[in-house]
């Protein structure tokens, strides 16, 4: 049951009979020039901002207005107004623009993947990876490559820890989506989990690290200005950007002139064989899929670590339930997973209690009216999937790590409170392949591993893009 598939939900308490003005909504002081950004600063500055978000919603209610420097944005917390919103999406939804990303590709001439492409072009490169990506029997097709590259995980794991605790654990974590999204993507191994990366896969993710590092600031400040400056942020963005495509183009092409006839699990000649995407348009997709693939796995792999460190309870039962469906000897694949109730459910706690992406945003290509008001074409809604999940009024006990709400017969959780992929036609179209690789590395970890707290202090959480923790993860790996 989820939000894109939920039937017509319950009306909207906040449906109005005459909408109000944008101005009529409630939000944090705007100050001229600065707007709440000085607020904001004063409640622990942006690696706090979840919070502050989250307070904001408790204090304004469902929605609220907030202007940081130039940039306003209505937010969005409560589900039946994101049904509602669903319900009045048009045929090509628009987030936020990445300009730092178009400006690079328009001044190499590459193409948009879609991340950032709007309109029909969107639509029309989403449907040639739809069907390959977003189907769940063409996804589990995938399971022997995610494997493959988990056998190299756990071993690693079994020598590089000391008394159980691995240095860097996010970093290994990285190296492994990376890794494994590689395989699938071009169907080349980097072997970033050997104890010596080659020169190669060390450039190419330090250069995605680059790329993510940089284009931040200039989301809040003009690309413009970086670009007729040459600041030294645009110099080192396009070079990473430069050094991404440059490897992707090499191996997309090596794919695509290797010529065999489609294995199984042969995504990207699947992909180019029967789509009508042109090689320009291939480079900028795949890119574009591996950027968006790796961080957020390697991120909600780690806090799913955490969570089942923190509750032996849950990861006891999990692992019964592994022990039960995966026959001994033999190696946890897309198959078992079928039988795989509580695995799902511990997946699904651990992304609700400690989401990756706390929020997506959308664009209005057209005047709606949400709840009680009219929101003109142009605004920029935020959805704040991470208020939505740790909201008591949807969740009870919400700060409790609880696999079994997710069982429950006739479970009462509203699909909309539970987007932390997005929702609707943008939703993130990596899905159901993120999810196959955290299922399978859970069995593959808790299946060798006990995974036990080395504390109980609280973990601090900041974001940086994503939500990460603040410290090295108090976790040690035991061999069972
Ligand atoms: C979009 C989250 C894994 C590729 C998104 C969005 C979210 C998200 C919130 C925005 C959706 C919206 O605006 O409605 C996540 C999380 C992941 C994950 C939490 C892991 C747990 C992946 C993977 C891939 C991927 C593995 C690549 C295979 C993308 C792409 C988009 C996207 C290409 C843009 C889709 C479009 O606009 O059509 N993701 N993602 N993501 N994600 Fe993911």
């Amino acid at each position: 049951k989820d939000a894109a598939a939920a039937a017509a939900g319950p009306t909207c308490p906040h449906a109005a009979s005459r909408a109000r003005s944008l101005d009529a909504l409630p939000g944090p002081t705007n100050w001229p020039l600065v707007g709440s950004l000085v607020e904001l600063i004063r409640k622990g500055g942006l690696t706090r901002q979840h919070e502050a978000l989250v307070d904001y919603h408790k204090k304004f209610g469902k929605m609220f207005r907030m202007k940081l420097g130039s940039f306003e944005s209505v937010h969005v917390g409560s589900p039946c107004l994101l049904e509602a919103l669903y319900r009045k999406e048009g045929s090509y939804p628009q987030r936020l623009e990445i300009k730092p990303w178009k400006a690079y590709r328009d001044l190499r001439d590459e193409a948009y993947g879609l991340l950032i492409l709007e309109g029909k072009d969107w639509q029309r490169v989403r449907s040639a990876f739809q069907h390959k990506l977003m189907k769940p029997t063409e996804v589990v097709k995938l399971d022997r490559k995610i494997n493959q590259v988990l056998t190299d995980f756990v071993a690693r794991i079994g020598k590089i820890n000391e008394n159980g605790r691995i240095n860097d654990l996010y970093f290994e974590l990285n190296k492994w989506s990376f890794e494994t999204i590689c395989l699938v993507l071009y169907d080349k191994r980097f072997g970033l989990l050997q104890d010596h990366v080659n020169e190669e896969a060390m450039n190419f993710i330090t250069a995605v690290k680059t790329m993510m590092s940089t284009f931040g600031m200039m989301m809040v400040t003009p690309v413009e200005f970086h670009k007729s400056l040459n600041t030294k942020m645009w110099k080192d963005h396009t070079a990473a950007w430069d050094r991404i495509f440059s490897t992707a183009k090499v191996y997309i092409d090596k794919k695509l002139k290797s010529n065999e006839p489609g294995a199984p699990d042969d995504l990207i000649g699947d992909i180019f064989r029967q789509s009508r995407l042109s090689k320009k348009e291939l480079y900028a997709a795949i890119t574009e899929l591996q950027i968006g693939g790796v961080e957020t796995t390697a991120n909600s792999m780690l806090w799913a670590i955490f969570n089942l460190s923190r509750n032996p309870g849950a990861q006891g039962k999990l692992l019964e339930e592994i022990r039960r469906v995966v026959p001994a000897g033999q190696d946890p694949c897309g198959e078992h997973l079928k039988s795989m109730p509580y695995l799902k459910a511990c997946l699904k706690e651990s992304i609700r209690l400690s989401p990756s992406v706390p929020f997506t945003s959308r664009t209005m290509d057209k005047d709606i009216v949400l709840g009680d008001y009219a929101i003109p074409k142009g605004t920029v809604l935020m959805i704040n999937s991470h208020a939505l999940s740790s909201n008591e009024e949807y969740f009870e006990e919400a700060n409790l790590f609880k696999p079994e709400r997710w069982l429950r017969e006739n479970n009462t959780i509203n699909p909309f409170a539970y987007v932390p992929f997005g929702i609707g036609k943008r939703m993130c179209i990596g899905r159901r392949l993120a999810e196959l690789q955290l299922h399978l590395a859970m069995c593959w970890l808790v299946r060798d591993y006990e995974i036990v707290a080395t504390d109980d202090e609280p973990l601090d959480v900041i974001h940086s893009g994503l939500l990460s923790p603040n410290r090295e993860l108090p976790v040690a790996f035991l061999r069972r």
